[in-house]
């Protein structure tokens, strides 16, 4: 496990995958991952080029939604085995701003390019879906993709969301606004 000496208080195993608090030192990580283009592509916003600095604002802004909301909002996504950064999940803090029982929270992730395709991405959705629904108690989760991203959408589907609605020139990429799909799920 990556000692910063820095205690992580949330641990969560799932598969072989453990997500947890960021730590300092996962900087350089997060900027190898985020300076991928397919993960530009697929992410509303992204600082381009991303740099240190992102890292460290981003490292920050999680530890005072923290503070703010006195839970994770977002985790770190790690190999059980060597503690090392694969990617990164949480939920929409904009969906919980001023509002103790939210209607409907959002989820997002990314994962490190060269750990795609091995169930990561499945496992964690699996993940975020437990801690939303279960220990923070939210009735209904879901996600925006775009029309594009099939790899995201296959994997929120294998975990038994379902496509709510089209929302048609909602987020704009690159100066053009493009189509997202709503894919949610309630709560069993
Ligand atoms: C989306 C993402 C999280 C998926 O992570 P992952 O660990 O590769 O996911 P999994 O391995 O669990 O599953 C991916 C599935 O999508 C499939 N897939 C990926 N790209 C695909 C494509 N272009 N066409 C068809 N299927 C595709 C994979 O084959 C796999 O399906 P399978 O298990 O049936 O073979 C990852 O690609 C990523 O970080 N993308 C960039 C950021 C992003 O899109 N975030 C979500 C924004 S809504």
């Amino acid at each position: 496990m990556d000692s910063n000496n820095k205690t992580i208080e949330y641990s969560t195993t799932i598969s072989n995958i453990i997500l947890t608090e960021f730590l300092d030192s996962d900087d350089k990580l997060i900027v190898e991952y985020l300076s991928e283009p397919e993960i530009h592509k697929n992410l509303d916003y992204l600082p381009q080029p991303y740099t240190l600095n992102d890292a460290h604002n981003f490292i920050q802004w999680c530890r005072d939604l923290k503070q703010q909301f006195q839970k994770n909002i977002n985790f770190a996504i790690r190999d059980q085995n060597t503690g090392q950064l694969i990617g990164s999940c949480g939920f929409n803090e904009k969906d919980l701003k001023d509002n103790t029982n939210p209607t409907e929270v959002g989820i997002g992730y990314w994962i490190g390019k060269k750990h795609w395709g091995k169930g990561i991405g499945t496992a964690v959705v699996n993940a975020l879906s437990k801690i939303g629904f279960n220990e923070y108690g939210y009735s209904k989760l879901y996600a925006n993709v775009f029309e594009w991203n099939i790899g995201s959408q296959k994997i929120l589907f294998k975990n038994e969301f379902v496509k709510e609605k089209i929302l048609n020139n909602y987020v704009e990429k690159n100066g053009k606004l493009e189509n997202v799909i709503k894919i949610s799920k309630v709560k069993n």
